[in-house]
């Protein structure tokens, strides 16, 4: 059996000190697909150093594309590509592998994709990824567990998701930005990596409008310029150190933030007694004694993100009362209660909603990570339990969090890495 990586953590103290949020993961992602659609040098800046961003540069790679990421700064060569294939190997560790599909049909009027299939947290299909292109006249056919795409040149097209799915209005509005004529994407996702990525499109010559609306206007080119662009900071990222402070009753600086791509998650945080300050790109935060009861909702931006949704169940597990969380995007994501549960939280489940009631104090726990965001919310109930927890497997966390443990430890958490 290989050792798996585990943190040790022992609770209790109060987070202090100053954090710096690194880019984000999500928006990070797309852009590094759309580097695709232009066959030049490319220059991406503050890009997290990731598990799902060495993949997605694994991936690119075996496109025949170089990429070498050095302090934050990824530079990518696409002037060589040659293969046009996701393999089940990547696709099955990082869903996100789908975003080329769209720039590689676009630009090299073909692409092989293996179908990502379930994961940790619901069925996540790509049905809506797959009518769009075809809609832009796409001729797509499934053969061994592959998405086959090709297409002379994608036309314009109207296309309506019943959804807004995030990753496919990303892979759409890159796939139209070369099409000829005009895609106009409704009901689109309005999340901010969305914008981010529109903004960098442009920059490289794409026509596009209303990006952050829920009608997005993509005027095909005949061809694009390299990508020179600094990634927003990570508000997932910003959000769980916000959590982490008013789960130890902390009182922590978090820098390089976007507040106003924040606001569902601060107005909430602040209805459980937590003051949340902002100054400029940062936001000072002070967590309670112990925090107050919320009910929270899962939805679409501009709404509370599912992202979020287990570290906000792991601050009301010590809550003063009962809330209510319900899940509406995803259809599993309630896999870290049963962990929770471990450390002495009390939550029951009932189809999309748990009901968690607050306890005095957790205490220390053995637990298990299964999904990225479970991992950061079984991190944040190890600080504030009392006793010493160990958290498996977390090469969960390191998908989509910078230096974890060295950004708590410097913030005086007691959290070490180790193998077993
Ligand atoms: N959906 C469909 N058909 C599709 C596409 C989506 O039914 O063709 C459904 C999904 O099953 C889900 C809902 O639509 O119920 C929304 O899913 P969406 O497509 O928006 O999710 P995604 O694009 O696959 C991104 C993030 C996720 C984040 C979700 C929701 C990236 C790379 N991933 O996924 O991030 O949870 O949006 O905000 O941007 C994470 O970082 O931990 C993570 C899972």
């Amino acid at each position: 059996m290989p050792k798996t990586q585990k943190f040790r953590i022992t609770g209790g103290n109060r987070l202090k000190g100053t954090v710096r949020v690194s880019g984000a993961k999500n928006a990070a992602l797309p852009l590094m697909a759309a580097t695709l659609l232009s066959s030049s040098k490319h220059t991406l800046r503050g890009v997290p150093a990731l598990k799902d961003i060495f993949t997605m540069a694994e991936l690119l790679d075996d496109l025949g594309a170089v990429c070498s990421l050095k302090k934050g700064t990824l530079e990518i060569n696409t002037e060589s590509i040659d293969a046009f294939e996701a393999p089940y190997e990547l696709v099955r560790t990082m869903r996100a592998s789908v975003l080329v599909l769209g720039p590689l049909v676009a630009r090299y009027g073909r692409a092989k994709v293996s179908l990502p299939g379930g994961c940790a947290i619901g069925a996540r299909p790509i049905n809506l990824h797959l009518m769009a292109l075809e809609r832009m006249g796409a001729n797509i056919t499934l053969e061994g567990g592959y998405i086959l795409a090709s297409a002379k040149r994608l036309k314009g097209a109207r296309v309506y998701f019943d959804i807004p799915t995030v990753t496919g209005t990303e892979n759409v509005m890159m796939a139209a930005t070369l099409a000829k004529g005009t895609t106009i994407i409704e009901n689109a996702a309005r999340e901010p990596e969305v914008v981010d990525l529109a903004r960098a499109l442009k920059a490289m010559g794409a026509e596009i409008k209303g990006a952050g609306e829920s009608v997005i206007t993509i005027q095909g080119v005949k061809e694009l310029n390299p990508i020179k662009h600094r990634v927003i900071p990570d508000r997932i990222e910003a959000s769980t150190f916000i959590t982490a402070a008013a789960i130890t009753a902390g009182e922590v600086t978090i820098e390089n933030v976007l507040p106003e791509h924040m606001d569902a998650v601060i107005e909430k945080i602040k209805q459980t007694g937590t003051e949340v300050k902002t100054k400029g790109k940062a936001l000072v935060v002070k967590g309670p004694e112990r925090p107050l009861p919320a009910n929270v909702k899962t939805m679409p931006y501009p709404g509370f993100p599912t992202d979020m949704q287990a570290q906000f169940m792991a601050l009301m597990t010590v809550a003063e009362g009962s809330s209510i969380i319900t899940e509406t995007i995803f259809e599993n994501r309630f896999m870290h209660v049963a962990e929770l549960r471990r450390f002495g939280a009390e939550i029951s489940i009932e189809g999309h909603t748990a009901t968690v009631k607050g306890v005095d104090r957790l205490k220390g726990a053995p637990v298990m990570a299964t999904d990225l965001r479970a991992s950061a919310s079984l991190v944040l109930a190890a600080l504030r339990a009392e006793g010493e927890s160990i958290v498996d497997r977390i090469y969960h966390i390191d998908r989509g969090y910078e230096a974890i443990e060295k950004k708590l430890r410097a913030l005086g958490a007691e959290i070490e890495r180790f193998k077993d």
